[in-house]
């Protein structure tokens, strides 16, 4: 029987660790060719070393969502690999902690990590979907999904750029669904809970009883978890959906 996206060339971003990794692992199970990027040359070389070594087929790419001249060349070396370009799951993202921010609230945010936050959450998205659709318009249309967050779609205390920057993949989102509908590119979302990943680790350690306590499920989300959202929302079978943005998240936001 073959896979959900099989035949199916496919560009991940922070595809190094993460939901990202376990799209691409995913990705390349459902029959996927998929260029891995990261700003870690060795965690992405581990994600593509795991999909050779199980019969797929992968790249390893090593960039910055924040440098457009980074973002075009991620596209141009996908191409190049598989001669094209079919669905690209842009992913890569930092959290509050990485930026000096943790458990700051609104204004006790430095502009400096206001910027940095907004550059690699919101505007390495708009990058990358700007590569992507420019090739996916010339080429018969694709799918792209970005990752929101639930902080995408509610306020989260001490989180405010990373809140901020979540809204606008949202928005972005809505607006390119819209915008290229008749160029046959479905764009959509996934907005996680809270998953267990490295970028959680600093938040369950500051409130990590109050996250579970206030998640239906009381537990965190597995990456896998939200792998399976994603590859439905690349795969043919999410036809008749774009401009979407689908909570993965223990039922969090319906609490
Ligand atoms: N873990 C969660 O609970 C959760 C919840 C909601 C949304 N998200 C979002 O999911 C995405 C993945 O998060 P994760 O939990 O797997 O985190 P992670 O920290 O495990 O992985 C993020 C990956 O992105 C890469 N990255 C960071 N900055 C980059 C840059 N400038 N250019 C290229 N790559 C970069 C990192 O090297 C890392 O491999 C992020 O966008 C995050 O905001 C995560």
């Amino acid at each position: 029987m073959a896979g959900m996206l099989e035949g199916k060339a496919t560009l991940i971003t922070g595809g190094g660790r993460g939901i990202g990794r376990a799209a691409a692992l995913l990705f390349a199970k459902e029959g996927a060719s998929v260029a891995v990027s990261d700003l870690q040359a060795d965690s992405v070389a581990e994600t593509v070393e795991l999909i050779n070594k199980a019969g797929g087929q992968a790249i390893s790419i090593v960039g910055d969502v924040t440098d457009p001249a980074a973002v075009d060349s991620m596209v141009q070396s996908t191409l190049k690999a598989f001669n094209r370009l079919d669905c690209a799951f842009n992913n890569a993202g930092i959290a509050g902690y990485q930026v000096d921010a943790a458990g700051k609230k609104t204004a006790d945010w430095s502009e400096e990590a206001f910027d940095r936050m907004i550059a690699v959450n919101l505007k390495g998205v708009w990058l990358s979907m700007r590569a992507e659709i420019k090739h996916m318009e010339a080429n018969g249309g694709g799918a792209i999904v970005n990752t929101a967050s639930i902080a995408g779609l509610i306020g989260i205390p001490t989180s405010s750029a990373y809140t901020a920057a979540k809204h606008g993949v949202v928005g972005l989102t809505k607006t390119a669904g819209i915008e290229y509908a008749k160029q046959n590119i479905r764009v959509n979302s996934v907005c996680p809970g809270y998953v267990q990943t490295d970028m959680t680790k600093t938040a369950m350690e500051l409130r990590g009883d109050e996250i579970l306590s206030t998640t239906p499920f009381r537990r965190m989300g597995q990456p896998e978890e939200i792998a399976e959202m994603v590859c439905w929302l690349c795969s043919d079978r999410s036809s008749y959906v774009t401009g979407a943005n689908y909570n993965v998240d223990g039922g969090y936001v319906a609490n």
